[in-house]
């Protein structure tokens, strides 16, 4: 069955084609970066807007690239929630309305199922069950996936996501917006033998459970700046251990209630998704924990452009859905911002 997804949950508008049989086709992606710079944050009328005007050229370009015809497409998958309210909307006010104009089925996808099971576009070793580490600028979740479409929550954060914390920090740190990405490279000039003048908490650490908090970590960094002001201290060296240190106390972090939640659930998989699973510090740092304390887990972290927000991992996941029969059923349209990955189902029609 080949599908095409659309996922428009924020500042990205990505499309891509997935085949059931013969895999990805093709996919694109229109980052919104730009639109947005000057705010220092994404701006929700300005992406919904510039989703509207953006997706359907990607569509033709991606149609080409791919050499697929429209009419050779036999569902469409779109991203329903969570994300934001108005940029969903765009998205599944197109995705519907292709599905009827070309009369194939239409079926509205769960953006973090999406994150959850990209590594199965490139890796056929990956099997339930398996624990996912969801690690995005909206979400910072550990969950138990037994199975497709059956997923229980472990943990999640407590006040920000890891993704937004990273967002906040580089900010404080005036590198541009979008700030993870940058505040990953400034942490990577650090020295190998960085000098740890900066010292960051390791937020929840100590406590019970598998709950994340990042909110604290931010705080932390804006005292830390101001103190160095003052001693007249804060120059370009400081500002790189600033953010080699904020880095290595957010991936600290995560990796001890994975350690823990390895443990507990005695897992032989432990996938890694979402933005934040690009960063090279974490993959580094969890690679070699886990090759070193725990030979029998295997990590899986999706290629770099499929861990940010796209369109092939709503494509998979909702052609998936859509070959197992399940589709949106009325011509009504609505979306869900906010929605549980608990309360999703295995397939069905
Ligand atoms: O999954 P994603 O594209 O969108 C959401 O679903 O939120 O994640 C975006 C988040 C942003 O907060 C961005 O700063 C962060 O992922 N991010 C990174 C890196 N690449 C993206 N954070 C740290 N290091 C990176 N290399
Ligand atoms: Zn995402």
């Amino acid at each position: 069955m080949l599908v095409l997804g659309l996922e428009t949950s924020c500042d990205e508008s990505g499309v891509a084609l997935y085949d059931t049989d013969r895999g990805l086709l093709g996919h694109a992606l229109y980052s919104q970066v730009d639109l947005h710079r000057d705010f220092g944050g994404v701006v929700p009328e300005l992406a919904s807007r510039d989703h509207i005007r953006t997706v359907l050229p990607l569509l033709d370009s991606l149609l080409t690239q791919a050499q697929v015809k429209a009419s050779d497409i036999e569902g469409v998958a779109y991203t329903v929630g969570p994300g934001l309210m108005g940029a969903l909307f765009a998205g599944a006010v197109l995705g519907r309305s292709l599905a009827y104009g070309w009369q194939v089925p239409a079926l509205g996808v769960h953006h973090m199922e999406g994150h959850l099971l990209t590594p199965f576009l490139v890796d056929s070793t990956l099997e339930f069950p398996f624990l996912v580490l969801l690690v995005s600028g909206g979400h910072t979740q550990l969950v138990w996936a037994e199975c497709f479409g059956c997923y229980r929550l472990l943990g999640e954060t407590l006040d920000d996501a890891a993704g937004e914390a990273f967002d906040k920090v580089a900010s404080l740190l005036s590198l541009d917006y979008p700030g993870g990405p940058a505040l990953a490279q400034l942490a990577e000039c650090a020295p190998v033998d960085v000098a740890q003048t900066v010292k960051f908490p390791r937020p929840m650490v100590q406590k019970p459970g598998l709950n994340f908090s990042f909110s604290g970590l931010k705080t932390h960094c804006l005292h830390v700046i101001e103190q160095l002001r003052k001693k007249n201290e804060w120059n370009e060296q400081r500002r790189v251990e600033v953010a080699y240190a904020f880095q290595e106390a957010v991936v600290d972090s995560l990796l001890v209630k994975c350690v823990k939640a390895v443990k507990e659930t005695k897992t032989e998989r432990l996938v890694l998704a979402g933005g934040v699973s690009a960063n090279q510090h974490l993959r580094r740092v969890f690679q070699q924990t886990f090759a070193q304390s725990n030979a029998n887990l295997k990590l899986f972290f999706p290629p770099a452009a499929y861990c940010t927000d796209n369109g092939a991992m709503i494509a998979y996941a909702g052609a998936l859905r859509l070959l197992a029969g399940e589709a949106d059923q009325s011509l009504g349209i609505r979306v869900l911002p906010r929605w549980s990955l608990e309360s999703l189902s295995p397939p069905s029609k």
